[in-house]
C-alpha cells in the first residue's frame, strides 16, 4: 500500500472533526490526494450501522453486541473506502478508527482488548493506521466543548455517565504510552491554529 492512514482519537468534544478537516486541507496544499472519513460510517453500509448504534435507547445493546457492529461498520469501511484509496496512494484521514473500539468497549465497557482485536483481524484483516493522534482535552473542557456544539449531552453513547468517559480516557493513554512509534498524544488546548501545528509536527516524519 503506497498510501498513508492517519486515525484521529479521543474523547468527545476534543475537537478531532475540526482537525481533521484543517489536516486535509494542509495535506491537498502539499500535492496530497486526501480522503476524509469518519466512524461509525464513512461507507454507506456503515452509515446504516452508525444509526443503529448512536439513536436510541442508552440500554439498547450490550457492550458486546454494541462491540460487533462496531466491528461489522469497520470492515465495511475498510473493504469498501479505506483500502482502495490506500492502494491508489492516497492519505485517508479517519476521525475514530480501531482505537475507539479498544478504549469504548473493550476498556470503559469491559469487553477487553483481545476480544476487540479479534473481531478486527477477522473484519478487517488487522488494519492499522501508520499514526494514531490521541487529542486530549481535561474533561471538563471537552465536556463545555461538546456541550456547545451538540446543545446537549451527546448521542446514546456520549451521553453515558462521567465515569465511563473517564474509563475511555484511561484506556487510550494506556493505549498511546503502549504503542509509543504508532501514536503521538497532541495537546488539543489553545487555539484551533495551535492545534494544527501541533499536529503537522506530530506527522513530520511521514510527510
Ligand atoms: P460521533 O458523533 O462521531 O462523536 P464524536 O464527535 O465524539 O467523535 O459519535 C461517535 C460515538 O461513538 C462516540 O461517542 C464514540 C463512539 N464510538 C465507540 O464507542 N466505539 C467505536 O469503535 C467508535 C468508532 C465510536
Amino acid at each position: 500500500m503506497a498510501g498513508r492512514f492517519i486515525s484521529l482519537e479521543g474523547g468527545e468534544g476534543v475537537g478531532k472533526s475540526t482537525q481533521l478537516s484543517r489536516l486535509a486541507g494542509a495535506l491537498r496544499a502539499r500535492g496530497h490526494d486526501v480522503v476524509e472519513t469518519r466512524e461509525p460510517g464513512g461507507s454507506p453500509g456503515a452509515e446504516a450501522i452508525r444509526a443503529l448504534l448512536l439513536e436510541g435507547e442508552a440500554e439498547r445493546w450490550s457492550p458486546q453486541s454494541e462491540a460487533l457492529l462496531f466491528a461489522a461498520a469497520r470492515a465495511d469501511h475498510v473493504a469498501k473506502l479505506i483500502r482502495p484509496a490506500l492502494e491508489r496512494g492516497a492519505w485517508v484521514l479517519s476521525d475514530r478508527f480501531l482505537d475507539s473500539s479498544l478504549a469504548y468497549q473493550g476498556g470503559a465497557g469491559g469487553v477487553g482488548a483481545g476480544a476487540i482485536r479479534a473481531l478486527h483481524a477477522i473484519g478487517s484483516g488487522g488494519l492499522m493506521p501508520d499514526r494514531t493522534l490521541l487529542l486530549q482535552l481535561p474533561a471538563e473542557a471537552a465536556a463545555a466543548r461538546a456541550m456547545k456544539r451538540d446543545g446537549h449531552a451527546g448521542d446514546r453513547i456520549g451521553a453515558r455517565g462521567a465515569g465511563y468517559h473517564a474509563q475511555v480516557a484511561a484506556a487510550f493513554e494506556a493505549m498511546a504510552e503502549a504503542e509509543p512509534d504508532r501514536f503521538r498524544i497532541v495537546d488539543a488546548t489553545g487555539s484551533t491554529d495551535a492545534v494544527a501545528g501541533r499536529i503537522l509536527v506530530a506527522l513530520e516524519d511521514l510527510l
